[in-house]
């Protein structure tokens, strides 16, 4: 076959893969496939540049940069909709159409979704695309043609036949809501522009000079309608798109047809409660006439269809004012702003807050007290203050001041500060928290702190709700979790909301919380940044509370997925004497930590002198220098007292150098010696370098859990199988060890049957948790 014909085929089957995903959304072949093609197609266009033409589908990336767009035509003006907010305005509309008609009768509607994007017009001539439009004043447009071609879902020619010579069509180009948070999380890691909305988000990418900027941002295209056509295409709206579609332009998924007013609204009433569970936004639905003829009747009334109408949802968004930020204080003393705003309806919800998060994030919104701000709130999500509006910003603005007194309990304010370590030196930086240092002397901190401890997957104590903590901390009944285990019947029986027969449950549940897992109690005492899995390592590596409170940062720094800003806070944490003294309390009131044991096997094997030298970080010596130097000179002393000659029997002279400069100085040196003498306390044995130590019974393998379990919860026997080493995971696959599968176990059961993998029921789980030492 000749390059020229391969290419043929390969444009064909790829404008037929990309018709098939991007139309019928049925993808034909799997994305490495079509990569392989189009790579194929790239390298044979780049053989043969003048095989390439402008509908080639390798053509998408963007041309040069224009200085300026030039103006567009409408033939066929660019129109906009009326609009229906309430179910009374969409009878009156369905009213005037049904009065406008010469027929009389229900009237066949065509339902789509109002996409939230911007209007776009495309024309093709003979099926190849030459030109696209904005629809500027609805007139006059800008030619945007460079930026629709980047477009992937765009058809650059037709599909079939058929088509009139000249077909314009309309439709909106607009960003997924995946996609819009995609491109927003780049800018922001390239310091770039971010978006307010997806809405914003398209019209900034498509309107760019450089085609390029455009073809790298994820925009979609749907179409809705025509322009101007040199032939009758079909003789209904819906007839219409579904010709459309079949000469491969991208239509709605959502297209409905309708007879009668009622089933529009039906149609409005679905797709409201679909909304947020759509991949993209929308602000409404479109109802129009679907016969071209009652159309044609109907007509137009100053630049609105009389037969089409927007019925809009609830906005997203909305303007109003910032009153004050005030400062919230958090469980771990992080004072985060809050703007106080004048209470407007947003989505059907009244919002008078919005959290700002940080103070990085009110310098990058530039929020003054006193703007006017766009709220937004989509979807379950909280309210956010997505933008200030800068022209009305008043002239007594003011701008926000983090206290330097904590709100609640008046102790100092800090900054966080951020640890960086490179080439053997720690750096810190200003970061973007602010804490109180109250901790549990900060009725806000104290609350949290026990509303943490209490909760199910901390210590799991039932029936202590976030009221009745409040009443407890500000009665002064208690001032640390450990208080909890000296309340009385008397205290209980006097709060809010309880009774005899809860008062003694309450105390049954302090009371059975002393036998937690050494996770679940470090999880529990609320360590900044130390969530759940983080606790879990830390129990599992370490093996005992006396290592994880005294740890070294370096050496938590060792453990999987704890890096160095976590470990100081974990070491902050405990050198901390007020937390110290509440731990304390909590072992004395008689808590017993359920699974303390030795270090954990693989941790002590892959702690080894060389590995400890190499993450000194010391300048150009890795783990290859370090390993080198451990073998010529033993040990660390005499590493720490070797002179140039020694050291350059091992290393390089350059690392040789690096190595003296470390250890010259004296903080280096101690900061070696502490991590060393640490890691032996901890019952490293450097001899264990080489050896390959067995790791716990479960090590490796992959269990699943289904069914529901009657001795125990799932959490439960999820913490047990972690504790043996094992992953639990979610789904059966070749790679499961083993399946406990409880009554109700459904397709988990069947495929771990099908796979022939090994499945326990409850009653065999348990006994073998007994073989491996643990009870239930
Ligand atoms: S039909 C003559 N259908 O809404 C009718 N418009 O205010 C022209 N829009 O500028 C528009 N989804 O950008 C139509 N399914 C849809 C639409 C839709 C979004 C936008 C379009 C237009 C505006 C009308």
């Amino acid at each position: 076959m000749t390059a020229e014909s391969r290419i043929h085929q390969l444009r064909a089957e790829l404008d037929q893969h990309n018709y098939r995903y991007y139309v019928l959304d049925e993808p034909s072949v799997p994305d490495a496939e079509y990569d392989r093609l189009f790579n194929e197609l790239k390298a044979l266009e780049a053989e043969h540049p003048h095989l390439v033409t402008p509908d080639s589908p390798t053509q998408r990336v963007g041309g040069s940069a224009l200085a300026a767009f030039s103006q567009v035509r409408h033939e066929v003006p660019m129109l906009s909709l009326g609009n229906a907010f309430e179910e009374n305005d969409l009878r009156e509309f369905d009213r005037r159409v049904v009065e406008g008609l010469d027929q009389p009768g229900a009237v066949d509607y065509s339902c789509e979704p109002k996409l939230d994007g911007l209007a776009v017009s495309l024309l093709y001539r003979d099926g190849q695309l030459v030109q696209g439009a904005t629809r500027g004043d609805g007139s006059t447009g800008e030619d945007i043609s460079s930026n629709v071609r980047t477009v992937r879902n765009i058809p650059l020619k037709l599909q079939g036949s058929g088509w009139p010579a000249v077909l314009e069509v309309r439709g909106e180009v607009y960003m997924s809501k995946a996609g819009f948070d995609r491109l927003n999380a780049t800018q922001a890691e390239s310091g770039g522009k971010t978006f307010a909305n997806p809405r914003n988000a398209a019209a900034g990418s498509l309107r760019q000079l450089d085609s390029k900027i455009t073809a790298s941002r994820p925009l979609e295209f749907c179409c809705y309608g025509l322009g101007q056509v040199s032939e009758t295409i079909a003789d209904s709206h819906i007839g219409i798109l579904e010709q459309l579609k079949a000469w491969g332009l991208p239509i709605s998924r959502e297209l409905k047809h309708a007879a009668g007013i009622e089933e529009c609204l039906a149609y409005y009433q679905d797709i409201g409660a679909r909304r947020n569970d759509l991949p993209y936004e929308i602000d409404g639905v479109v109802f129009k006439v679907n016969s071209l003829a009652s159309q044609r009747e109907l007509g137009f009334r100053a630049r609105e269809p009389r037969w089409a109408i927007a019925h809009k949802f609830p906005a997203l968004e909305e303007l109003t004012e910032v009153l004050d930020v005030e400062f919230q204080v958090g469980r771990t003393g992080a004072v985060t702003p809050v703007a106080r705003l004048k209470p407007v309806k947003v989505a059907g919800v009244t919002v008078s807050n919005a959290t700002l998060h940080n103070m990085d994030e009110v310098a990058r919104l530039g929020l003054r007290i006193g703007d006017t701000v766009i709220i937004r709130r989509a979807g379950d999500v909280i309210p956010q203050v997505m933008q200030v509006v800068l022209e009305r910003r008043p002239d007594d603005a003011r701008p926000v001041q983090v206290p330097t007194a904590c709100p609640v309990c008046g102790s100092q304010v800090e900054r966080t500060q951020l640890i960086k370590r490179s080439k053997g030196k720690e750096t810190t930086s200003e970061g973007a928290v602010y804490r109180c240092v109250g901790r549990l002397a900060c009725a806000a901190q104290l609350k949290q702190a026990i509303i943490h401890y209490v909760s199910r997957r901390a210590m799991d104590i039932d029936g202590l709700g976030e009221k009745s903590v409040e009443q407890l901390v500000d009665e002064g009944l208690i001032r640390s979790p450990a208080d909890l285990y000296s309340l009385t019947f008397e205290q209980i029986v006097d709060l809010e909301g309880f009774a005899e027969v809860s008062s003694n449950k309450l105390l049954e549940a302090i009371k059975d919380s002393k036998r937690p897992s050494l996770a679940r109690f470090i999880y529990a005492l609320g360590i900044p940044d130390v969530g759940e899995e983080t606790a879990k390592v830390l129990a599992r590596s370490l093996g005992s509370l006396a290592r994880v409170q005294v740890a070294l940062p370096q050496i938590l720094t060792y453990l999987p997925d704890i890096g160095l800003e976590v470990a100081h806070e974990i070491h902050n944490f405990f050198e901390d004497a007020h937390n110290r003294d509440v731990i304390q309390q909590l072992l004395d009131s008689g808590m017993q930590l359920q699974d303390e044991g030795d270090l954990a096997p693989e941790f002590a094997a892959s702690t080894t002198l060389a590995g400890m030298i190499a993450k000194l970080d010391i300048a150009s010596v890795g783990p290859t220098g370090a390993e080198k130097l451990v073998a010529k000179l033993g040990s660390l002393e005499q590493i720490i007292a070797a002179d140039g000659i020694d050291l350059r029997q091992a290393l390089a002279a350059k690392q040789a150098e690096a190595v003296r400069e470390f250890f010259k100085v004296e903080a280096n040196q101690q900061l070696a010696r502490a991590i060393e003498a640490q890691l032996r306390e901890f019952g490293m044995h450097w001899e264990s370098e080489k050896k390959v130590v067995e790791g716990l019974p479960l090590a490796g393998q992959t269990w699943v859990l289904t069914g529901s379990l009657e001795r125990m919860s799932r959490d439960i026997a999820k913490d047990k199988l972690e504790s043996l080493g094992a992953k639990v995971a979610g789904s059966v696959s070749g790679k499961t060890h083993c399946v406990v599968a409880g009554p109700g176990a459904g397709s988990k059961l069947a495929k771990a049957s099908e796979l022939g993998v090994k499945v326990l029921d409850e009653d065999a789980f348990i006994v073998f948790l007994g073989e491996q030492g643990i009870s239930v």
